[in-house]
């Protein structure tokens, strides 16, 4: 697909298009980095006629745009290219009306995005192409959640397969497109210094956070359906650790990257009735304060009052069984109301096995750190000498910060520029592959089953901390502690 591209997003109206999709299509309009992108023909169910539809639009990216960026005259243009047309999944004379737009476009390239309702995929896949309007350019874009456990994941891609190839299908996982993400590649692979020790022989525990700080209202009963462990370790966190644990790819071409990432994917050690208790914590939220500010509990919540079996946070262990890693914890947490909004990596190096210093040796690890949000950045903690002249030596901790201040710029690009870009592109790199998704799948349902086979119980939490206490013994049991 090396001409210009029609992008054709289902859900056009709806949340994730209007914070994400939209701004993110707007910057790289505005950056003039869409050379490849013809016109933005967003669909949805609501009966709007196209200046309704720009009206709206307009009013939004400014609410979403950081204010600086917004701007009159990139909006003229900008506007210029976005179109609405109503269509419904199920209706297929609306296929037809989009189809006939599309073959009237010139554009012989054509990106659907689905951005709705996952169970909607393999319809509106088969609709598009008896309405003839997937030709040999046409790539498809998913949205997560890939289905629900293994079986609904495996009929999405079944359906989706029947129309698009694999070559032509991207599965996306917003946190692959993280400037800091990426650079773990570079991190890893591009300095002699990390790479040597990059394993077990140096590496103790590496531990993955996704702390949000809001709540679940606003998102109907998908999330008492699904819960943490669904919703983001599925997908973001198992992703962000096959990416810090995969060995070097033979090249950077998408075929290589995704073949080591699943290798690491298939090395996961089974979660079983039998470790799941000491493995894994599950949480849920009661009333407490986020920032000073009182919250409810998520059983007070409207809609969730009876989803007592719903975690809202989930702490695990995860074993990588292979030559790198055998030994070393994979420490995976992730929460809603918690202390704060961040998202970080941490790899953290074995201790001096004695001291020469006055401090405890216990006290001060060498740690690799990368922030992934709310700003993205690297820094690795150091000792140096305390200064003055104290009779014995004595260490301090010191971060040196490895973030290329000149690159604040491109760093600052939104997860979805790089990801439209690529999409637009055909490169599939950051991108997940139906078998890694699917292998990630199989790992989760395991989990699942054992809480189920177990009755593992869901604890409760005060909103504004860290978790049930639990998910700091899980840690404390092998001698460490969550980096915070
Ligand atoms: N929101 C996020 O931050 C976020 C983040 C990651 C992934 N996602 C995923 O992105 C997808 C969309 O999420 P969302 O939050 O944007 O959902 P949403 O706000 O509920 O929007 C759903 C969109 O789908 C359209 N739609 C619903 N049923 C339809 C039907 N039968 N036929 C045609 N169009 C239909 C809606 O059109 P009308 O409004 O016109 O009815 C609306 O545009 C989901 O898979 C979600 O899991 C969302």
């Amino acid at each position: 697909m090396s001409q210009m591209v029609d992008l054709i997003i289902f859900g056009g109206t709806g949340d994730l298009s209007t914070r994400k999709l939209l701004p993110a299509l707007y910057q790289l309009h505005r950056d003039k980095l869409a050379d490849r992108l013809h016109r933005i023909i967003a669909t949805g169910r609501s009966k709007i006629d196209g200046e309704t539809f720009h009206l709206e639009a307009q009013k939004n990216l400014q609410r979403f745009l950081p204010a600086a960026d917004w701007d009159e005259a990139v909006w003229a243009t900008f506007r210029e290219r976005l179109c609405y047309v109503q269509l419904e999944a199920g209706q297929s004379k609306d296929y037809q009306t989009l189809t006939n737009l599309l073959d009237s476009s010139g554009a012989p390239g054509r990106l659907f995005y689905l951005a709705t309702l996952p169970s909607l995929y393999g319809e509106i896949c088969q609709q598009l192409q008896a309405a003839g309007a997937v030709n040999r350019e046409s790539r498809v874009v998913l949205e997560k959640p890939l289905g629900h456990d293994l079986t609904s994941c495996q009929q999405i891609n079944e359906q989706v397969a029947q129309v698009f190839d694999e070559e032509a299908t991207f599965r996306i996982d917003h946190y692959l497109g993280k400037e800091t993400v990426q650079n773990l590649l570079a991190l890893r692979f591009g300095n002699a210094l990390f790479h040597p020790m990059w394993n077990n022989t140096f590496i103790s525990n590496v531990q993955i956070t996704v702390a949000e700080d809001i709540g679940v209202a606003g998102r109907g009963s998908y999330y008492a359906d699904t819960g943490a462990l669904r919703d983001m370790v599925q997908n973001h966190l198992l992703q962000v650790l096959s990416l810090v644990a995969m060995e070097p790819p033979a090249s950077l071409r998408a075929a290589d990257i995704r073949d080591e990432k699943m290798k690491v994917l298939r090395c996961l050690e089974p979660i079983t009735p039998a470790n799941v208790k000491a493995r894994t914590v599950r949480g849920r939220y009661a009333a407490g304060a986020v920032r000073g500010k009182a919250v409810k509990g998520f059983l007070e919540e409207e809609a969730f009052h009876d989803a007592d079996n719903t975690e809202t946070f989930v702490a695990l262990e995860a074993s990588i069984n292979n030559w790198r890693w055998a030994g070393v914890p994979f420490y995976l947490r992730t929460g809603k109301r918690l202390t704060r909004r961040y998202s970080e990596i941490v790899i953290e190096y074995r201790r001096q096995p004695f001291s020469l210093f006055a401090n405890d040796p216990q006290e001060l690890t060498n740690k690799l750190v990368i922030h992934l949000q709310p700003e993205e950045s690297i820094s690795l903690h150091t000792v140096n000498k305390k200064p003055g002249l104290a009779s014995k030596l004595r260490l301090k901790p010191v971060e040196l910060h490895l973030t290329d201040e000149s690159q604040e710029k491109h760093s600052s690009y939104d997860a979805y520029e790089r990801l439209l870009l690529d999409a637009l592109h055909g490169d599939q790199t950051l991108f997940m592959r139906r078998d890694e998704v699917e292998t990630a799948w199989r790992w989760i349902d395991s989990i699942i089953e054992a809480w189920e086979e177990n009755a593992i119980p869901v604890k409760s939490y005060n909103a504004g901390t860290m978790g049930p206490n639990a998910a700091t013994a899980l840690v404390a049991v092998d001698g460490f502690s969550w980096h915070e």
